[in-house]
């Protein structure tokens, strides 16, 4: 019954056709993977802000601190300055461990049950803090992060003079 079709039958040129597209797709696809494959710049890179710190403060670069200086030397010759704010110190506004306030916050560190370290009184805290950093890390500040070489760098005098004026020190300028 069906009338003999007058349209001519199907030209095999669709064929190449369909070949054109999915060679196109697949190139496409190709790049796709290839812009994947090459590495974020983001990628694993670690807290930028303690890196360079610690990087500019390799102990190479740090003076020796007699204690003789006026006390803003002290902070700013040991490079205290580039991660701790402190008050009545120019420029000690540092942002990378906590803002010295030992006057307010040594009690508390001494108090903390996760405190492992010798010190009895907020003075001792504190020498022990700069001498021996490890013993005992501020929560929700980086731990490796301050230097463990300061007791090479500042003479006795100098830390009794930076415990002397830390522990003193209650809040922001
Ligand atoms: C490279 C950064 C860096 C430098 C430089 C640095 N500190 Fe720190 N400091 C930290 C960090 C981070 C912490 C908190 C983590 C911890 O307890 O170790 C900290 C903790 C402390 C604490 C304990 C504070 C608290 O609230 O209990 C004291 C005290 C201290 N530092 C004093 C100093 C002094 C003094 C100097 C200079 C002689 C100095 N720091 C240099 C990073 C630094």
């Amino acid at each position: 019954m069906t009338p003999p079709s007058a349209s001519p039958p199907e030209q095999p040129s669709g064929i190449p056709e369909r070949a054109v597209v999915l060679l196109v797709v697949g190139l496409v696809l190709l790049y796709a993977l290839w812009t994947l494959r090459t590495p974020s710049p983001s990628s694993g890179v670690p807290d930028a802000v303690a890196t360079a710190a610690t990087g500019a403060l390799s102990p190479e670069r740090i003076p020796l601190v007699t204690g003789d200086e006026p006390i803003a030397d002290i902070f700013t010759k040991a490079g205290c300055v580039v991660c701790h704010s402190i008050p009545g110190i120019p420029g000690a506004n540092g942002q990378v461990g906590p803002p010295l306030l030992l006057g307010t916050t040594g009690q508390q560190r001494l108090q903390d049950p996760e405190y492992r370290g010798q010190a009895k009184t907020v003075h001792e805290y504190v020498v022990e803090s700069v001498v021996e950093p490890r013993r005992f890390i501020v929560q929700g500040y980086p731990a490796e992060t301050m230097p463990t070489w300061y007791g090479s760098k500042l003479s006795a005098l100098a830390l009794e003079r930076i415990a002397a004026y830390l522990e003193r020190q209650t809040e922001v300028r």
